[in-house]
This record gives C-alpha cells, structure tokens and sequence, in this order.
C-alpha cells in the first residue's frame, strides 16, 4: 500500500480506494505486514504494545502490532510485526517467490481476524486482495463462520492478476491454515492440479468477487487469459464483476505534482514542454540535432506480461531510422534488463534506461514524454496509461484489458479518441500503431486536439469506490439472507 510498500499497481489502489470510502462516509481499517523497509517513523506509525495471537497448525504464533494512518486521513492502519516472515528485504521475493510464502500470507490472512478482535471492530465486509490474503475468505466461512462478530461479515475478493495465483504444498498449507489433509480432495476449493491454489480459493470462498476492469473479467473466462481457471471462474461467474480502477488524482496531477520542473495543464501545455526540455537535458539526450524528435516513454515492471517482447522485435529499426527518442524506467526479469542496457549503450543520444524504482523519475518521465507504450500481452487493468492521459501523454496501446476499456483510437475525420491502439499480438501491429502515432506528432490541431481529449478523461478513484460499495451491499445482502 502506497506510500508504505509498493511493487506494482495494487498499491496504488489499496491506498485510495480507503480515502475514497472516508469521504463516501465509510469507516475502513488496514491490516497489512510490517515489511523491513517500512519507514515506520517517518509515516508516524507506534508500537500498540498489544500482541495478536494467531492459530497456525496446533500452535500458536504471535505479532506485534503497530499502529499509524493513511496519510492526511484518519484511515488506520495496522502493520503486523513477526520478524520470521516479514523482517527481510523483499516483499514478495524477486526474482523468485519466497518458499515460505504459503506459511507468511497464511498467517497474514489468519491474523487479521484476531485484530478485528483485539480492537473491536465488527467489519461488515472484509476485502481482500490477491492470493497473499485469499485464505481470508477460507477462514472467514470456517474457523470463524459461528464467531457473532464474523458471522454476517460477507467476503469480497478482488484479483490483481490471475497470473499470481499461489500453488503451494498441500501438506504444509493445509496444515499451516489448520484444514488439515482430509479437507484436501480433486475437485474441493482449495485443490487446482493437486496442489493448493491459493488464488481458486479465494474465488470459491468469497461472497462476490471483483477484477480491476470491466474486459479483463470478461477475457478471464477464456482460456487464453485464464491461466488455467476458466472452469473456476465460469462456476463463480455470476459472482464476478469487473470494476475499473480509478486513480488517485491528488498525486497525479500535472497541476499539482511537486516532482515536476514546471506545472502545467491543458491551457498551459508550454509547462509540459519544459518538462521534456529538462528531462532530456537530465539524462544526455537533448543532442542539437533534431531536438524536435518525439520522446517516448516507458515504466513498467519488465515482465513478459508488459509486452516488451514486441517493443524490442522493433525498436532498432525505429532507432535506425531516428523516428524516437526513448526512455525506460523498470526492472524485472534480466533478460529484458539486460536488453534495455546494451540498447543505451548502443544508443547513448536516443535512449535513457533506469534499471530501478524511482517514483520521482516515473512522474517525470510521464511528464516529459510525448508518448507512452503499453503492448501487454494482457493487462487486468494498467494504471499508467490512466496517468499518462491526465499528462497529456498519448498511450499507445494493446486493446486487451483495462488498456481496452480506457484508450480510444483517435479518428482524425471526428476527432474523437485518446491515443493509438492495436489487437492482435503481433509486433508489426504493434509498429503500425506506433507510426500512426508519429504520424500525428506536432500536426497542428490534431496534436492539440487528442491532448486535449486524453487530458479531459476522468477515470477518478472516486468513481471507482462508489461500485465497490454496491458490490459489498450485494455482498452483505447474500450473507444475511443466507
Ligand atoms: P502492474 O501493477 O502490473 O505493475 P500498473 O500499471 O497497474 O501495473 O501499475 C504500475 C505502477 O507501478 C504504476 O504506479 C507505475 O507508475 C509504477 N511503476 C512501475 N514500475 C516502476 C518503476 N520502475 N519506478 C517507479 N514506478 C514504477
Ligand atoms: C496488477 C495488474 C495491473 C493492475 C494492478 C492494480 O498488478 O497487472 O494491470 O492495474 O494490478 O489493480
């Protein structure tokens, strides 16, 4: 959760969707792992002193809790402190996923049952994300189903990305959620391809289930983007609803972002050029030949679900032919890392590559680009083609997923759209896209005039958590009259 802890897309939308709710006159509490980079001082967060015991196995383990908010709210938040699964460097692991991460995000989901107790909330809906937290829905209908304080909680899981699903070890996660083996059977809610998958879980367990755009719920249902779940998500299908996500305009705004050399927006697009201007300068690009070129942007976990695959069968011969000047911040998986960098090398005065995180450096590469590429090979929503807009920064895009519910192809003839977009996968689709794009670079008003739609779109956060309430009411309808 953003500011705490962030790896992708889901902490953006775990930190706004709670402000959103406040404002919508709803009382949210956070439960989340007290991860060793957490700068606890700095966000104001104090130990409680209390302890949470919680029922792992036949045993018992423990967290110290701590307690702090959500930045300029009075949204709590508490981080579980157990130095065995939380006190180390990653959040997930990276490359490869911890091999104790069945036992950590067990304990995880198990936990905050007993700090509802601790702190005497009675949640109407608990709300979980991803299959870290799936095992909360698990619990939520066995250990604690006859609780009276859980008993008409109704349980909403929301999937991120089907692509993460969690396999692990029957004989250690049943045990570890204290099922026990003989609860483990082919074909019962916890079992995918004899292993326990803790992403099915979640969907069978909760009372309704969301995914983070209107496409990608429908694209999960086919085998292509299901990742092996079709069958799962087909019997819970009425049960799935795809709500876009929303983005948290205080911090992307170009009129109010701080990390930018010059505000700006649509009656100033004078400021966005300054951006580019500097950005360049910044990073060895700004050679006085050609200073006009396009910059074309990039941040993204570099994964093959990025697309980068398509991006690189192109990219020498947009370089080669000098049509673009590029710049990627990302990192991800070494061979893309390691693409990225010899192509800097190979291209000192046309490409800019950051290996890294560095959330200052992605809003002014956001800022400063004339273009943003987003080829996914699949997209259960994407948030940075959402920024881009605000920016006046044309995404080009797959139309798969949330890319496909947020970008338009803009149509000369009625000048509608908002960027440039393709649909097979397929890297000469891809180029065509991209030079349909160069194309309209700098052309007189229809460059003025898709920055202008892409800056007047409004994909608001607040829109976004007002359908994840009637979802929860739908929700809490089903359990009550159950
Ligand atoms: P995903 O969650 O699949 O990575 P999203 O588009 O939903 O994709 O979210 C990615 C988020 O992470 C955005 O806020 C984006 O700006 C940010 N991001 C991705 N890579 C980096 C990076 N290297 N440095 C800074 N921010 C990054
Ligand atoms: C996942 C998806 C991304 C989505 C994000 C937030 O990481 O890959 O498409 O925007 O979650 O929901």
């Amino acid at each position: 959760m953003v500011p705490f802890a962030k790896t992708g897309g889901l902490a953006d939308i775990t930190a706004s969707l709670p402000v959103e709710w406040e404002k919508q006159g709803q009382e949210t509490v956070v439960v989340m792992p007290k991860y060793a980079h957490i700068d606890v001082y700095a966000y104001g967060f104090k130990p409680t002193f209390m302890v949470v015991y919680v029922p792992i196995s036949t045993w018992t383990e423990f967290a110290h809790v701590w307690k702090g908010h959500l930045p300029n709210s009075n949204i709590p938040v508490y981080l579980l402190e157990n130095n065995d699964y939380f006190n180390r460097r990653g959040i997930y692991g990276d490359p490869n996923e911890y091999p104790d991460n069945d036992r950590r995000f067990i304990f995880l989901s198990r936990a905050v049952f007993e700090v509802a107790k601790m702190i005497d909330f009675k949640p109407d809906v608990i709300h979980a994300h991803d299959f870290h937290t799936a095992f909360t829905m698990a619990f939520l209908k066995s250990q604690y189903r006859n609780d009276p304080r859980f008993s008409k909680t109704a349980g909403v899981y929301t999937i991120h990305n089907l692509a993460y699903q969690g396999w692990f070890n029957p004989q250690r996660a049943m045990d570890f959620a204290g099922f026990g083996m003989k609860e483990f059977y082919p074909g019962c809610w916890f079992e995918h391809k004899s292993s326990v998958n803790a992403m099915k879980t979640g969907i069978m367990f909760a009372d309704k289930i969301t995914t983070v755009s209107p496409t990608y719920a429908k694209e999960i249902r086919n085998p292509y983007f299901s990742e092996g779940l079709q069958d799962v998500l087909g019997a819970k299908g009425g049960d799935l609803v795809g709500i876009l996500n929303g983005i948290y305009y205080n911090e992307w705004d170009p009129e109010k972002d701080n990390y930018l050399h010059s505000k700006y927006n649509r009656d100033y697009l004078m400021g966005k050029h300054i951006n580019k201007i500097n950005f360049l300068k910044e990073t060895g690009l700004n050679d006085r030949d050609n200073l006009d070129l396009p910059l074309i942007g990039m941040v993204s976990r570099l994964t093959e679900q990025k697309g980068i695959d398509l991006l690189i069968d192109k990219i020498e011969y947009f370089l080669g032919n000098n049509l673009f000047r590029l710049a990627i911040l990302g990192s991800g998986e070494s061979r893309y890392e390691d693409y990225f960098r010899y192509l800097a090398w190979k291209y000192p005065k046309r490409v800019y590559v950051n290996i890294g995180y560095n959330n200052t450096l992605s809003h002014r590469i956001i800022a400063g680009s004339d273009f943003m590429v987003l080829p996914s090979r699949f997209e259960p929503c994407g948030l940075t083609q959402m920024y881009a807009l605000k920016y006046g920064t044309i995404p080009i895009v797959r139309q798969t997923g949330g890319l496909a519910d947020t970008i338009e192809e803009y149509n000369s003839k009625k000048q509608t759209g908002n960027g440039f977009t393709f649909y097979n996968y397929n890297a000469d689709d891809f180029a065509y896209a991209v030079n349909r794009a160069l194309s309209l670079y700098s052309k007189g008003k229809h460059w003025d005039k898709i920055r202008l739609n892409a800056m007047s779109c409004d994909f608001s956060s607040s829109g976004s958590a007002l359908e994840y309430l009637k979802v929860f009411k739908w929700a809490m309808d089903k359990v009550r009259l159950k």
